[in-house]
């Protein structure tokens, strides 16, 4: 069965809580835009396209509680309001990922629009905004599986070694069900390559200092029977420089990829397409359209959240079954590692200049540099 990190049916909304994993599955309820807001900034559902979903779905299942109370107003333009300052709020728990300020954008447009209609009412324009949020879910599986698809068939095309029938990918962060409505962008392509039976191995950072890797990307790689291998960070440089190794390309998530291809995403990107420059191993970004940002010039313009020091100086496992695969009965604890007093700098990202970056993976299609060395990531976006 496939991972899932969101649950949602009409006017009910459950994600599962990534603070506990990996070592309990527990779903947590959201029945408001307050509830989303807090699990979006605590870090109880992440990556890019997840946080718009949630904070979307969150406000989708406060309209229907207030439908059900009979408190909904029965007035268009006060429902639109309503919606429209709920939106602006949501858009104030992570500020990195471009999709969920999209996903505001989308949503706000078409209630205006609704709103404006001569037989509108409270309830019409509720009602556009769950189908809205709706199809923004299905939609963003949808594209997930597309990404995963031109992906693998681009690295079979240019990464795979002279003799093999196989290709080894390196991955950073989470970019897998728990980031997405499902099946992942990133790790989609893992699972793609995987699922046409052509991936060696998948290796994955620890994504320190977070450990999306360690924690999440791994307990998806092993529910699914992927071949995979952690490393730390810190082991990047000789993964790539093994001849044994034979790792020819680097896949990564994107939470922005601005007009001329410069792309923010989890801390340590930056560093890994540095690495595969000097190797010559393939690095690509994918990501959704949604993540696309081309009101944005450049990386320079991309604000970088920092987050509390607290997610650097400590880190969280479990007391109490070192070693053993029952993790109920064993505790899960907070532990300080870093001399206590010690000040630290926590971007959450970085952003990688778009030259180090062979492509761009999207559900339209895989985007390449033209013969100038440039990304037109316009044509993502022209009508057909
Ligand atoms: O801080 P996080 O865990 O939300 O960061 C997540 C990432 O950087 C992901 O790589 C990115 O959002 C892409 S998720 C499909």
């Amino acid at each position: 069965m496939s991972l899932q990190a969101i649950k949602y049916d009409h006017g009910y909304l459950a994600i599962l809580d990534q603070l506990e994993l990996p070592f309990h599955s527990k779903y947590v309820e959201i029945t408001s835009t307050e509830e989303g807001w807090h699990a979006i900034k605590d870090m109880r559902v992440r990556g890019a396209p997840a946080i718009a979903i949630v904070a979307i779905l969150s406000l989708a299942v406060e309209l229907h509680g207030l439908t059900n109370n009979g408190k909904l107003p029965p007035e268009s333009l006060e429902v639109q309001e309503f919606i429209v300052e709920r939106l602006r709020y949501l858009l104030t728990s992570r500020p990195t990922a471009v999709n969920l300020s999209d996903a505001a954008r989308k949503a706000e447009l078409l209630v205006t629009k609704c709103a404006k209609e001569e037989t509108s009412s409270g309830q019409s324009v509720a009602t556009a905004f769950h189908r809205e949020a709706e199809r923004m879910l299905v939609d963003d599986l949808n594209d997930n599986h597309k990404i995963g698809t031109n992906g693998a068939c681009w690295i079979l095309k240019n990464a795979l070694l002279p003799g093999n029938t196989t290709v080894n990918v390196l991955t950073h962060c989470n970019t897998g069900s728990l980031a997405t409505s499902g099946y992942g962008t990133a790790l989609g392509v893992i699972r793609s390559l995987h699922a046409g039976d052509v991936l060696g191995r998948a290796y994955f950072t620890e994504t320190r200092p977070y450990n999306q890797g360690s924690r999440l990307t791994a307990f998806e790689l092993l529910h699914d029977k992927i071949p995979s291998t952690l490393i730390t960070d810190s082991m990047a440089a000789a993964l790539l420089a093994s001849k044994e190794k034979q790792v020819s390309a680097i896949v990564v998530g994107a939470d922005r990829v601005v007009a001329n291809g410069d792309t923010a995403n989890k801390i340590g990107t930056y560093g890994l397409a540095v690495l595969a420059k000097h190797h010559g191993v393939k690095f690509l970004v994918a990501a959704p359209c949604t993540t696309i940002d081309l009101k944005t010039k450049c990386g320079g313009d991309i604000t970088i959240e920092e987050r509390p020091a607290m997610e650097m100086t400590t880190v969280k496992g479990l007391r109490g079954n070192e070693g053993s695969k029952n993790s109920n009965v064993a505790e899960m604890i907070s532990m300080q590692i870093a001399a206590p007093g010690a000040e630290a700098w926590n971007p959450a990202f970085d952003v990688t200049p778009s030259s180090l970056i062979d492509a761009i993976i999207t559900e339209v299609c895989v985007v390449e540099k033209n013969s100038d060395g440039f990304f037109n990531l316009d044509i993502l976006f022209e009508k057909p």
